[in-house]
């Protein structure tokens, strides 16, 4: 008996595939199923596969000599070749080209967490002796991060009150200031961002404007489109979508004027300087990437934050059900938000969507609107019960399917008591401009039924 031939799988070595990133002029669903990915030119696999290799062969001496030198070549030629998978990797890499199409940016950066895409992207802006401002009301991790480890470093931490008032801005701003930092959909009291404004502010003092959009994503706002600069991701929550692993994301708009801002004095050295002789900047050599380029080479290189290819895999998958979602993140909490505000258990609800906010005519200029005229500003969001800290615990410990635990953007919805975790590091006079209280908790809607989640609402307030 003659065995059949194994099918031959690849009989030379291929060159390494390339994301594909061309789906301009494509629908935000169409994009979000296939920008960056890229021809398995080895096996025609359809879904790109992970690639778990921390490092890439050279074919010859002088290929290692060429990839090498490509780091720091100053021609406009083809990149010549991956090196170590500290600086980037093909599953990562269709994350990345996927990410940065849906933000409307130039080259995105996939990193380890939320944690890491924050500070590497400010890294890349701002060194010791450097200072940032941040509007006030944003992540309580992100705070912790800016005062501690941010100031251990030398960089120093300023928070805007009033994003509406001109002069706050202007007398916080210094001549060392390297970046304007927001969100869009702040929580846990969903006050959502007026963009175009910060974004007024940071192009008069030629500043680049930083905003973490992890609540909103893309499916429901574009800061890129407001006049942000930089986008950064924690992708832990909607973006891989199912609470299962933790990563975060840089993408550089391509959008801000490094020249000009040189020229009014503020330098950014690892975009514009050339890094040593005979190689020109970052900005020369990469253009609208240049800052995506300093973030991956000079910072994320240098400090080591990658993103796991096995995340990224779920990442780029979780990215193409993302906009379905989103419909149904906020479809579900509008619903939920608006029956919370008539329970006469509940004190005040925080959801910008709602008509009774303050910020709701911003929440329908800049983050859409349902049928029937009311804001999508995502599905994380506060609820104050009455009766304290004693009303809260009872609300917590009645509820069956929502999980008590830190987190958000999750398939399951969660809740937690901010002032005794998030925030409780901050003490009364920030958590009392903050708002955040004794009875205030926040919820995070998942993707179960609402009538589900309503029914475990109303069972839980029962017993405040
Ligand atoms: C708005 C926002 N940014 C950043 C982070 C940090 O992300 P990670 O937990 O992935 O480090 C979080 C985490 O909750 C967040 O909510």
């Amino acid at each position: 008996m003659t065995l059949a031939e194994p099918t031959a799988v690849a009989t030379t070595p291929q060159a390494p595939a390339e994301p594909v990133t061309d789906w301009d002029g494509f629908d935000f669903e169409t994009r979000q199923v296939h920008a960056g990915e890229y021809p398995d030119l080895n096996t025609g696999l359809r879904v790109p596969p992970i690639a778990l290799s921390a490092g890439y062969v050279f074919d010859s001496f002088d290929d290692q000599v060429g990839r090498f030198a490509g780091q720091a070549q100053t021609d406009e030629g083809p990149e010549p070749g991956p090196i170590y998978s500290r600086q980037g990797n093909p599953t990562n890499g269709v994350a990345e080209a996927r990410l940065a199409s849906l933000e409307g940016g130039t080259v995105a950066v996939a990193v380890s967490s939320g944690q890491a895409a924050i500070s590497s992207a400010l890294f890349t802006l701002a060194q010791h002796g450097d200072h940032i401002v941040s509007t006030a009301s944003i992540y309580g991790g992100t705070r912790i991060l800016f005062g501690r480890s941010f100031k251990r470093f030398g960089i120093e931490t300023d928070y805007v009150w009033d994003v509406e008032d001109d002069a706050e801005w202007d007398r916080v701003i210094r001549p060392n200031t390297k970046a304007i930092y927001t969100e869009t959909i702040p929580n846990p009291r969903n006050d959502v961002t007026d963009l175009r404004r910060i974004a007024a502010v940071a192009a008069r003092h030629n500043l680049p404007l930083v905003v973490d959009n992890t609540v909103g994503t893309p499916a429901l706002i574009r800061p890129i489109e407001h006049g942000a600069n930089i986008v950064v991701h924690s992708t832990t929550k909607f973006l891989t979508g199912h609470g299962a692993a933790v990563g975060g994301a840089i993408i550089d708009g391509g959008t801000f004027d490094w020249e000009a801002a040189e020229q009014a004095g503020r330098s950014f050295p690892l975009v514009t300087a050339s890094p040593r002789p005979g190689l020109g900047s970052m900005l020369d050599r990469f253009g609208r990437g240049a800052y995506a380029r300093a973030v991956r080479e000079a910072v994320v290189n240098d400090i080591g934050p990658s993103l796991s290819p096995f995340n990224g895999f779920l990442l780029h998958q979780g990215m193409e059900t993302l906009s379905l979602r989103m419909d149904r993140h906020v479809d579900s909490s509008l619903e939920i938000a608006a029956w919370l505000e008539e329970q006469p258990e509940v004190e005040s609800v925080d959801y910008a969507g709602l008509p009774s906010n303050p910020l709701f005519e911003l929440a329908q200029r800049d983050y859409g609107v349902d049928a029937s005229g009311r804001g999508r500003t995502g599905s994380v969001f506060g609820v104050t019960v009455h009766g304290g800290i004693d009303g809260a615990r009872a609300f917590v410990d009645g509820l069956r399917v929502f999980s008590r635990m830190t987190g958000i953007g999750d398939t399951r919805s969660m809740i937690i008591h901010p002032l005794s975790s998030t925030h409780a590091t901050f003490g009364s006079e920030i958590n009392d401009r903050l708002g955040i209280t004794p009875g205030l908790l926040r919820l995070s809607i998942g993707l179960e039924s609402s009538g589900d989640l309503i029914q475990d609402l109303r069972a839980a307030l029962d017993r405040v």
